[in-house]
């Protein structure tokens, strides 16, 4: 490791802040030492918030239909080849009520943007979630929608939403999406869901195609500005039914810096050691809580949909059962010193 980067790696863990060329910096001129040093400082400001717990969340898949055509994913509407299906309200039900017995206090209901959902009828499922389960979050993640459709949802008691910004470079944003899809009401939808007041989770994939140093820098500038609750990253990871086919995965190594960074970036982010993360490597999610992640979320979904929700080449989990998960998650992280709280988990200093 050079002296500038060493420097580079204190500072941030002091100011909480580089500039873009300095976070280009310290993702080009990385090397072991220094993500070991960023680790350290990373394990340790987590443990001064959060202790050994790891928050999860129970994720169900509520469909794989989608209008949208992103390039890199395995359920775009031009995939002709993959399967179909969407959860009925008391399939969605079921499914958290099986998550409560199971110890889960936040259940994140993510799908395509499928139109079948229309306000009406998702409004109706968070209600019906909440009102069976007041004690637990719901978390939705159903993309881009009207300011409108947000404070709907909002008012009817969902409480975060994750919609991963996906490259905050708006060129980078157009290799990877349609013409049809825009980087500025990506941005929009964030705005609103922060101004409505929900927990946001935005994110980012690691070693998408046509991504550099420049824009990873971009994303980490984007995350230190905007403040999310949560910020989702993992590898990109090819799916053989979409233009990228050939490309090639991220690292489970890069993928690992940035988390370390992110956690000095903001020492209270929400963190997810993510499917895809343990997808490239039997070990990802342990050890991308020994550098820094702070919450899992494992699957809940009917196990006759799981492999329908493919979004990218050999994801885990898809065989076993909701239990199964848990208790796989639950071995993991004793594995590495930390122990899965039944918890909502809300983010540090959000009031329910
Ligand atoms: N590889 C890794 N992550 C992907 N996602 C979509 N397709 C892929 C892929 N091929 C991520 C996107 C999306 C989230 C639900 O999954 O970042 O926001
Ligand atoms: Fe799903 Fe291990 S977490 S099988």
């Amino acid at each position: 490791m050079t002296d500038k980067i060493k420097e580079l790696i204190l500072r941030l863990d002091k100011d909480r802040s580089l500039s873009l060329p300095e976070y280009e910096e310290l993702i080009r001129d990385r090397d072991s030492e220094a993500a070991e040093l960023l680790a350290e400082l990373a394990l340790k400001r987590k443990k001064e918030i959060f202790g050994d717990a790891i928050y999860t969340r129970g994720l169900i898949e509520i469909s794989s239909i989608c209008k949208n055509d992103c390039i890199y994913c395995g359920i775009r509407c031009s995939n002709d080849k993959a399967e179909r299906y969407r959860l009925s309200e008391e399939e969605i039900l079921d499914c958290s009520d099986e998550g409560y017995e199971l110890g889960f206090r936040t259940f994140v209901l993510q799908g395509g943007e499928d139109p079948y959902y229309t306000d009406e009828i998702l409004c109706s499922i968070v209600q019906n979630i909440k009102a069976k389960h007041p004690d637990c979050a719901v978390t939705l993640s159903v993309g881009e929608r009207t300011r409108d459709s947000y404070q709907a949802l909002y008012d009817a008691g969902a409480d975060r939403y994750l919609l991963r910004h996906e490259t905050a470079d708006p060129v980078h944003y157009a290799k990877l999406h349609p013409a049809s899809m825009s980087y500025d009401n990506r941005m929009r939808c964030l705005r609103d869901l922060k101004e409505i007041g929900y927990q946001v989770g935005c994110g980012f994939m690691v070693g998408s195609p046509y991504q550099t140093q420049k824009e990873l820098a971009r994303d980490l500038k984007f995350i230190e500005e905007f403040g999310p609750a949560m910020c989702g990253i993992g590898p990109f990871i090819p799916h053989r039914n979409t233009p990228f086919r050939d490309e090639q995965s991220g690292t489970m190594e890069l993928t690992l810096y940035l988390l370390s960074v992110l956690r000095l970036i903001n020492p209270k982010l929400l963190l997810p050691a993510t499917t895809a993360l343990g997808t490239v490597d039997p070990r990802g999610r342990e050890k991308g809580v020994l550098a820094g992640a702070n919450v899992v979320m494992p699957n809940l979904s009917p196990r006759s949909v799981r492999k329908k929700y493919e979004l990218y080449d050999n994801k885990i989990c898809t065989g076993e059962e909701s239990a199964q998960c848990r208790g796989c998650l639950e071995l993991r992280m004793e594995s590495v010193g930390a122990y899965l709280a039944v918890d909502r988990g809300d983010a540090p200093g959000y009031t329910i």
